[in-house]
């Protein structure tokens, strides 16, 4: 089985690099020059733990390769990928400039027995309007929708260990070699899907939609819990035993970001209002969302005795999540710039030494470790919530800050070990009760 897959940015690469550890011979394909050079080299532009070591295990096994040359690469497919991005249009919309772009720069050079996959988020119904354009060119081929369900830094295991496989096909071909190719998750019993065009594509911008919705809410529970002494974390594990709720997706923070969510809602919104047809329900998940960068930055004064002018705020993690450099849509963007508008002096670190994040904070002062990040800080916040900062000695952040404040968006603490630092805190939808301790015992 030959598979090409067109674009190699977060989902392409992935797909293709874990095609190719499926056994499949893959061709990645992009038209940045510089990007396809690097990954010949086994130089990874993304940062997804895990893919440089499958790059250079599938390229020696010869594999995987990469090129720009889409000709090449299609003209004895058995399988093409489409892959590229789609971002939103300034009025939410999806911009499917890309993929018609590609589908336009394949349709000459395919051969006739391939089959062809959008693997793209795309609106419902774009897969059906894709055909219909290959056809009015001449070129009849089975097209297909195969969502990807890969959440940044974990996104090798979301593909080799997906919860499911979802395929829209129209025909027994699309079928029977969309089989083989995700044959190898058979061994772990993943349920493969088979379903319309549209049902495929509307199964992937609902998912996304109901998760960005649960993360809406439980943040929106935390409100409420700083408002009658609850503790959401713990709101959130009483409600996740529940199985049909679930206990993913509900660690509440600064509001969600990344490249997906954001669009889809969006893009997802903009589909249903064309239809006439009402989604309050992703309407107000994105109102909420929008403005919880609001309430973060309220929050952060209410700390700060509502005033940051002059003030030393050290940031701990600025990308959108753990465990990626990608800034798309990260929160820390608008709640930095409105601290910065309000005369604070920040400074950063971030473990992923992200260059989006050097770029977007250009000209502000980035640290390499934690702790000195910490010197002389008025005021610690944390902003994303990545693993190496539950492990800080925060004694020794204590000895290192002028003022025991530490802002943590992600929750990352517990109360108790907070308590026993000296540090005042302030957290999402929950209440630090500065303990005293006399002579062994704890008085509120
Ligand atoms: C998401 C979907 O999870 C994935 O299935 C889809 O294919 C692509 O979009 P991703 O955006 O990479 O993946 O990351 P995810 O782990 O879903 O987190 C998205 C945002 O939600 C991040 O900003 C994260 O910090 C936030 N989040 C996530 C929360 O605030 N609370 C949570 O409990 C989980």
């Amino acid at each position: 089985m030959k598979i090409t897959v067109i674009g190699t940015g977060y989902v392409g690469l992935v797909s293709g690099v874990c095609f190719a550890e499926f056994g499949f011979d893959v061709i990645c394909v992009d038209n940045n020059a510089s990007k396809i050079l690097d990954l010949q080299k086994g130089n990874v532009p993304i940062c997804e733990p895990g893919l440089d070591k499958l790059i250079l295990k599938n390229a020696q096994a010869k594999r995987l390769a990469f090129t720009t040359n889409i000709e090449k690469s299609v003209e004895d497919a058995d399988i093409i990928f489409i892959a590229v991005g789609t971002p939103s249009k300034s009025d939410g919309s999806a911009d499917l400039s890309y993929v018609y772009q590609s589908i336009d720069e394949v349709a000459p050079f395919m051969n006739k027995d391939a089959v062809l996959v959008i693997k793209s988020t795309v609106p419902v119904g774009t897969t059906r309007s894709i055909r219909k354009c290959l056809l009015d060119k001449g070129v009849v081929v089975d097209v297909a929708f195969n969502p990807e369900f890969l959440r940044e830094g974990v996104a090798i295991e979301d593909f080799m260990h997906p919860d499911r496989v979802i395929l829209g096909v129209e025909s027994d071909k699309a079928k029977r070699i969309l089989s083989q190719v995700y044959r190898p998750l058979y061994v772990f019993n993943t349920p493969i899907m088979f379903t319309s065009l549209e049902t495929a594509e509307l199964s992937k911008y609902a998912s996304n939609a109901f998760l960005a919705m649960k993360i809406a809410f439980i943040n929106e529970i935390a409100d409420l819990c700083e408002s009658c002494d609850a503790d959401v974390n713990e709101v959130a594990t009483a409600m996740g035993l529940d199985k049909r709720i679930g206990d993913q997706f509900l660690q509440a923070g600064p509001g969600y970001g990344g490249s997906c969510f954001p669009k889809d809602t969006s893009a997802l919104k903009d589909f249903a209002d064309k239809l006439g047809v009402n989604l309050s329900l992703v309407n107000e998940t994105i109102k909420s969302n929008n403005s919880r960068r609001i309430k973060m930055v309220e929050k952060i004064l209410a700390a700060c005795n509502n005033d940051v002018k002059g003030k030393n705020i050290s940031v701990l993690g600025v990308t959108f999540k753990a465990n990626t450099d990608d800034m798309r849509d990260s929160p820390s963007i608008h709640i930095i710039n409105d601290l910065l508008q309000r005369g604070a002096n920040i400074k950063i670190y971030d473990p992923s030494f992200s260059n989006q994040a050097m770029q977007i904070f250009s000209g502000i002062e980035f640290s390499n470790n934690a702790y000195d990040n910490c010197n002389e800080a008025d005021v610690v916040i944390i902003l994303t919530d990545w693993s190496e900062f539950r492990a800080l000695s925060l004694r020794e952040l204590n000895k290192r800050v002028k003022n025991p404040l530490l802002v943590d968006l992600r929750n990352i603490y517990s109360l108790t070990e907070v308590n026993a630092s000296g540090f005042n805190y302030c957290s999402v939808g929950r209440i630090f009760k500065k303990l005293k301790f006399t002579e062994g015992t704890i008085t509120s």
